[in-house]
């Protein structure tokens, strides 16, 4: 069969379930299996073989039910390298990007060595991505659940970052001992706002990866109250925060805590999306 004749028939299903972007999604998918770049899909004469078909239309079959494409082929581009994102592993977020460059803008101005703690690793995307282009700081990775902490392992390895110790441990039981900065991108909706999201999020992402189990504020609490106890004097902690009605209660908590001074960064589309305490 011919690649384009299958593509057609594959995104015309996919069209009829109404599977969001399956256009880029479906080329992913082809992409990653047969190794071939976008233009040749859709402009070179492929013959697919048996072994090509069943392993594309495996791809496609959980595609078909609204899978993430980026547990579908296990890899997702952040912010400079490509991660291994396998099911049972929170997928990592464009918009989490925009904390890394904070964080990494922030250090590059720091003389001295620093120890930096990423909570709630998942991937290891952040703390990675941070290591990676600041080899001279020490970077600890936690989470709480053991199936991240084997990701960011791996991550590790394929990115080659020697520089940053993968723990698995709750955050809110970290004993936090000469830690300067502490990066985190907590779970953060509420219970009840699970029902509300796309089923390829609420079916796929781990449940604890996307709420606290509470309100979708226990981190924030956490990070804010604690703040003196977690981090050295002159240390910093920078979070993501949700683009939700969820803002007005972290700034809530901020304002009622008077011993900490703080700073918004927006986002690439005008959101408030990373907050620095100090
Ligand atoms: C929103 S994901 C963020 C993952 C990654 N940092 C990213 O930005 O893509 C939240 C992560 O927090 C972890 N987590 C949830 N509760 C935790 C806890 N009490 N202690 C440590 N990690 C926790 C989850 O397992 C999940 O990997």
């Amino acid at each position: 069969m011919l690649l384009s004749d299958y593509l057609i028939k594959k995104q015309e299903k996919l069209k009829k379930l109404k599977i969001s972007e399956y256009k880029i999604k479906s080329e992913m998918i082809i992409e990653n299996e047969l190794s071939v770049s976008k233009k040749q899909i859709y402009f070179s004469k492929i013959f697919l073989s048996d072994y090509q078909l069943s392993a594309l239309d495996e791809n496609f079959d959980k595609l078909e039910l609204d899978f993430p494409v980026q547990h579908i082929i296990e890899k997702t581009f952040f912010y400079e390298c490509e991660f291994f994102t396998p099911s049972k592993v929170f997928i990592p977020r464009a918009e989490t990007e925009i904390l890394v460059d904070k964080v990494h803008d922030y250090i590059e101005k720091k003389k001295n060595k620093l120890k930096i703690v990423d909570l709630c690793t998942g991937s290891g995307c952040i703390v990675l991505s941070l290591a990676k282009k600041n080899p001279e700081h020490d970077f600890i990775g936690l989470d709480s659940s053991i199936d991240a902490i084997n990701v960011s392992k791996i991550n590790s390895e394929k990115l080659k970052v020697v520089n940053v110790n993968f723990k698995k441990e709750n955050a809110f039981e970290y004993d936090f001992k000469n830690v300067d900065i502490i990066t985190c991108n907590p779970p953060y909706l509420a219970i009840n706002e699970i029902e509300t999201l796309e089923n390829s999020v609420k079916n796929h992402d781990p449940l604890d990866a996307l709420t606290d189990h509470y309100d979708g504020l226990l981190f924030y609490k956490f990070l804010v109250n604690n703040f003196e106890k977690i981090v050295n004097k002159g240390g910093t902690i920078f979070f993501e925060i949700p683009s939700s009605d969820v803002t007005n209660k972290i700034f809530d908590i901020l304002s009622e805590n008077n011993k900490v001074k703080y700073e918004i960064f927006k986002d690439f589309e005008g959101n408030n999306r990373v907050i620095r305490i100090y």
